[in-house]
Order: structure tokens, then sequence, then C-alpha cells
């Protein structure tokens, strides 16, 4: 078999926070870049359907792309779909979760937020996570769906509104000594310097990326050397994706089909 891109996947554009430490990670690996954006936003849909979903497209994406390795950049499919589509793909798939773990070792005041979709902040996986890593520490969680669509209109070239950053940050300030976020959606460091803007005072900002583009050179050890722009899948089309998907290397989308 012939050595493919490492395919990149999320809901919207939050998967290029990721791609882009990808890229500095492993500068010469093809890229490619495949998004659910006829579905978006994840984060307030229902779990059953969810998995379904994100087993088709990934399915799809994954035959269409011919990659070596599916990096699932996404934080709501990863803490909710990472077994079934193992189970389901032949490829290497390298998830994302949130980086409580990091955030535990470096919070000095023993409380940190937790910023991500409705969906993340209530899972399971995440309750796992922080029952693992932070016991020791307050975590405050912090449901901030309407930061998804600021990330995407970012990336349409869009300025977020500082307003709707101020008050879906809001209910981190409530306690002083909160000294550490957590941003636990691939979408949100697309938004770090507004967010740290909106912020009333500095704190420590933390996302999993390097972390994945870390763990994604240790899984996925054939892949094909980049030679122009990525491949990139969508789910509808939406003309106003081109120019934020080429500022990430990635070519004009292409229309994936679904069973
Ligand atoms: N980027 C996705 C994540 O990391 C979520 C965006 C959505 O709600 O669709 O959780």
């Amino acid at each position: 078999m012939t050595a493919g891109p490492i395919l990149v996947f999320d809901s919207g554009v939050g998967g290029l926070s990721v791609a882009a430490a990808l890229r500095r990670c492993l500068p010469g690996a093809a890229l490619a870049y495949a998004c659910d954006n006829a579905m978006l936003p994840y984060g307030r849909r229902e779990d059953a359907w969810l998995v379904r979903r994100i087993l088709a497209v990934c399915e799809a994406a994954v035959a269409a792309s011919r990659c070596s390795g599916l990096v699932v950049a996404c934080n709501t499919a990863s803490t909710l779909a990472l077994d079934a589509l193992r189970e389901r793909l032949r490829v290497p798939v390298v998830g994302t979760v949130p980086a409580i773990k990091p955030a535990a070792a470096l919070s000095r005041s023993r409380h940190f937020g937790l910023l991500a979709t409705s969906a993340t902040v209530s899972r399971p996986y995440t309750l796992r996570l922080i029952e693992a890593f932070a016991a020791d520490c307050i975590v405050t969680r912090v449901a901030a769906d309407s930061l998804v669509s600021e990330a995407e209109r970012r990336l349409a070239g869009e300025a977020p509104d500082p307003e709707a950053l101020r008050a879906a940050l809001a209910p981190l300030w409530e306690d002083p000594d909160l000294d550490t976020v957590v941003l636990g959606c691939t979408h949100f460091p697309l938004l770090h310097e507004a967010l740290a803007t909106a912020a009333p005072r500095p704190v420590r900002w933390i996302d999993s990326s390097e972390a994945i583009a870390r763990r994604t050179a240790q899984v996925v050890t054939e892949v094909a050397t980049q030679q122009g722009p990525g491949a990139s899948f969508v789910t509808a089309a939406d003309p106003r994706l081109t120019a934020g998907l080429a500022r990430y290397g990635f070519a004009e989308p292409r229309l994936l089909a679904l069973d």
C-alpha cells in the first residue's frame, strides 16, 4: 500500500488549529482536511445520532483521501466516538481530548477552567479525565458553544464580536484564583489572541494541538511527502471556506459523497 496524507477531521474549521501544529511537528508530511460543515455545530447534537454521523463522514473521507492515518481534531467527536472509529477504520486513529492533565500539572492555584462545547463539558469521558488527573483541583467547566461560530466567522475573514467573547468567558472570572484555562474545543485556539484580549486579567491558555501532533508522529509512521496544497473535503458547499483553508495549505474543497 502506498503512503497517503494524514487526514485531519473536524465538524468545521477548528481542526485547522491542529493542522497548524502538525505542520510544525511534521513539516514535510502531506495533510488532507475534512469537515462536516453541513452538520456544524456538533456540540449540541444527540449522542447516538452523532456517533453514526461521525462514522459515516470519517469513513467516506478516509476513502476519498486515501490517507495513512486519521486525526480526529474535535474534542466533541473524540470524547464520544473514538472507540467506534478505531473498530470501523483500517488506518490508525489519533483523538483529541481536553488538556486536563497538563492544566493540572501547571496550575499553581489548583483552580483552572475548562472552556468547551456543552457536549464536551458534560461527557463522562471528560469527567473521568478530571477525576483521574485533576482530583485535587477545582475545575470550572464552561459551555461556550457560541465561540464555535465566532471561530468560523474569524476563518471566513470577519472579526470576532468582543462582546460575545466577553459573555462566553464571564463564568471563568468569578474566583480570582483561577489561573489557567483549557481550550477544550479545537475551534478556540483560532481565537486565542481575541480571547486573551477579552479576559480581564492574564491567565495561562492551554490546548491539546501540540500533544496531538507529537502523538500523530509516533502513531502514523508511513506518510506521503507534501507536494502542493493538500486535498480538502466538505459536506456542504461553502465558498467562504476556500480562502481560510488556503491559508492553512489546503486546496479548494471538494464535496464528500456520503452513502
Ligand atoms: N471543534 C469541535 C471540538 O473540538 C467542536 C465544534 C462543534 O461544536 O461542532 O469540540
